[in-house]
């Protein structure tokens, strides 16, 4: 017999019941799709479910016991108020890194008068999570993204074109810096590169190992190696001033908040909490005075 919408959410809740969100997991899952509003879902609680819907409901419902996320499941995640097409080339944006761009944010705020219109780089860009973010609360910021995965891009491009945003977010192949020509500069420089080691497979949850993209986790054996990279040429790529902000694992963050409060080139350096207490977020001023590291670039 045809079931309601009331009577599929209490069935997908039910066979969700090993998660400790069951039911906002299978409210997520109805609502994505069918296309409707968590508050349209009760509205409309009533409603007959299409078999064809159904038939699909029970597909969602075994990928998810299976382990798959609900965001590749139903293609989309929400990020600071962005719903964001995703898919399996693409890590799913987090909460933490909602914090990233928020401490992006306050700086901006506190330099509005020196940097009127902010030039901002994002490596690693995945879904565009970051640079449409900020692309869509700070309208004066140029944007620049950046990714090794032509997949990712794409993600990233539709996102960008569906959310309005292609004019002010520029999207560009290749490895970190080397996307960029060697003098372009940016009053800010932003991301969430890979930072688990690769020893650290087995320390991930089986939704992450199963599903999400191996290069978006794992940085190499130390999970230092992506962020020494991007520290390294960061200076050469900002302008005086200015800053630089890295997501980063918590038993790291000292460690490579060390490397920036030990060279030259930076100061101001400072750790920033998740929600939790973890330290996640480190951030850092391009020191004012010409670029250090390494010596042959000199000042631009
Ligand atoms: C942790 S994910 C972050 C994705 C997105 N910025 C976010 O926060 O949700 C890291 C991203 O870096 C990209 N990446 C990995 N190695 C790279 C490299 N050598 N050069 C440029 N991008 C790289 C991956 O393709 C992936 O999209």
């Amino acid at each position: 017999m045809a079931r309601d919408l009331d009577q599929a959410l209490r069935h997908t809740a039910s066979r969700l019941a090993r998660s400790p969100s069951a039911r906002a997991e299978a409210e997520e899952l109805l609502s994505r799709l069918l296309g409707l509003t968590r508050l349209e879902l009760t509205l409309e609680r009533h409603r007959t479910l299409s078999a064809e819907d159904d038939r699909r409901l029970e597909t969602w419902i075994e990928r998810r016991l299976a382990g798959e996320p609900p965001q590749y499941i139903t293609g989309r995640a929400a990020f600071r108020g962005l719903d964001l097409a995703v898919s399996r080339a693409v890590l799913i944006p987090r909460p933490e890194t909602e914090g990233l761009v928020e401490a992006v944010l306050e700086v901006l705020r506190a330099e509005a008068g020196r940097w009127p219109a902010p030039r901002v780089l994002d490596l690693g860009t995945g879904s565009g999570a970051i640079a449409l973010a900020i692309a869509s609360e700070w309208p004066s910021a140029r944007v620049t993204a950046t990714d090794a995965a032509t997949a990712a891009l794409e993600t990233a491009r539709s996102n960008a074109e569906r959310l309005s945003l292609m004019e002010r977010v520029h999207l560009l192949e290749g490895e970190w810096f080397d996307a960029l020509d060697a003098d372009a500069r940016f009053e800010v420089v932003v991301s969430n590169p890979p930072y688990v080691a690769t020893s650290e497979w087995d320390l991930l949850p089986h939704e992450v190992r199963a599903f999400e993209p191996a290069p978006a986790l794992f940085a190499g054996p130390t999970g230092l190696e992506a962020l020494r990279e991007i520290v390294d040429l960061a200076p050469r790529h900002l302008v005086a001033g200015g800053l630089l902000a890295l997501e980063l694992a918590e038993m790291r963050a000292h460690e490579v908040a060390a490397w920036l409060e030990g060279a030259l080139d930076w100061e101001n350096v400072s750790l920033r909490d998740d929600l939790t207490g973890r330290p996640r977020v480190l951030l850092a001023r391009r020191q004012r005075g010409p670029a250090i590291a390494p010596a042959q670039w000199g000042e631009q």
